[in-house]
């Protein structure tokens, strides 16, 4: 399948689509990679993904090592990338080596970060095996690790030079793993493409079976939608913000329920009270809101959720770091297939979307 080149300058770099590992090296020979890499990954992704991996790049001739680190969000922080730059010390990574990454967001986050601050800067690339960084995280260039009980806190814009997306890998992925890269997926449709909605919405069943082809086509078009955005505002200073629709509401639900809820199914949540809002204020009809909640619903999506603590909810809203002069910024939808940003959400309208996604 043909590549989709992100436009950056001399940043650009291509995006390509497979059903297994098998051009890899193939890849890596066309952007010149260097010979000495490191892989690095987290201790699921190691058992199923990296022998594999590690044979590839030996029997093409690369000077390969691989770090693992113990998987889960809560190591998304400071151990994890001093592990990994010692990893690049003992293994003698100087400034043209290369690190790859494989494995979910968490992974592509902190190889990412690393890939930044060692030695000024090396290069890396993204191997994304879970639904939501082949959908999301692995696209973007933005890193981030966890620092002092806050997400994201820490890090730094660099774009990778290949994104590879085995879309098979997906296939030993958890059920609740496939809806959170779904849930990016969906929101992707309601920003930006209406036909790609439609789309997302005629293959429910063939989707849920992860079919590949089904796959790949979705891959392909999420990934050109994401992709046009980031080339529109690299850095995050404009349109990137609609990439928020659904985590305002979305995060603050996840965090007040400190992280029981999975990240897709609580944004699920908060682009079902986002669209709640724009359809009381009349921007979407009623038919367009109960699409989208309809289409959650047939993905599997809860479209309730006992909320013990509006305040609290409440409260993480007020400290998001996306905020610009304390009031809460809102991407709404305009209709389904664009939305636009508002300052002007009122704290009723949001207690009443809260009222709407309660049990
Ligand atoms: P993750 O990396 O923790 O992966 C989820 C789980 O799936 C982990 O246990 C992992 O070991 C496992 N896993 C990975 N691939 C697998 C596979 N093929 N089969 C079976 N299990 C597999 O989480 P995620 O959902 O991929 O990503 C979430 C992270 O991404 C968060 O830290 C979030 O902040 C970050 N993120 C970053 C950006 C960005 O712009 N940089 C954007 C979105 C999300
Ligand atoms: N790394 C994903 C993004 O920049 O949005």
């Amino acid at each position: 399948m043909e590549n989709l080149y992100v436009n950056l300058g001399e940043n650009s770099y291509n995006i390509s689509f497979h059903s297994n590992f098998s051009q890899l090296t193939d890849i890596l020979s066309e952007i010149n990679a260097p010979k000495k890499l490191l892989v690095v990954t987290d201790t699921n992704v190691e058992g199923l993904y990296a022998d594999e991996i590690m044979k590839l790049l030996k029997d093409a001739g690369y000077d390969a090592a691989c770090y693992a680190f113990p998987a889960g969000e809560e190591n998304k922080n400071m151990d994890t990338l001093l592990g990994i730059l010692n990893a690049c010390m003992e293994h003698k990574l100087d400034r043209k080596s290369m690190l790859i990454a494989l494995g979910g967001g968490v992974v592509g986050d902190m190889t990412g970060f690393s890939a930044s601050i060692y030695m000024r800067g090396i290069s890396f690339v993204q191997v994304p095996t879970t639904l939501l960084s082949q959908s999301d995280s692995s696209v973007g260039g933005k890193t981030g690790i966890d620092f002092g009980g806050a997400k994201n806190i820490l890090g730094a814009f660099l774009q990778p030079k290949h994104v590879y997306i085995n879309v098979a890998t997906v296939k030993t992925l958890p059920e609740k793993e496939i809806i959170s890269g779904l849930g990016e997926v969906i929101k992707h449709g309601i920003i930006r493409d209406t036909a790609f909605y439609d789309f997302l919405s005629d293959n429910v069943e063939t989707v849920k079976a992860l079919d590949p082809e089904t796959l790949m086509d979705m891959s392909r078009t999420n990934c050109a939608i994401k992709a046009a955005v980031v080339e529109a505002d690299e850095k995050e200073s404009g349109v990137r913000a609609h990439l928020n629709f659904g985590h305002t509401i979305g995060h603050a639900i996840e965090s007040a329920s400190d992280y029981a809820l999975t990240h897709g199914a609580c944004v699920g949540l908060g682009m079902i009270a986002a669209s709640y809002i724009a359809e009381q204020r009349g921007i979407i009809t009623d038919t367009e809101l109960e699409s989208i909640i309809d289409i959650l619903e047939r993905y599997g999506f809860e479209t309730r959720v006992e909320i013990e603590d509006f305040d609290k909810v409440m409260a993480v809203m007020l400290s998001d770091k996306k905020n610009i002069g304390g009031k809460i910024r809102f991407v709404l939808p305009t209709s389904i297939g664009s939305v636009d940003i508002f300052d002007d959400v009122s704290g009723d309208e949001i207690y009443s979307a809260l009222e709407f996604i309660s049990l």
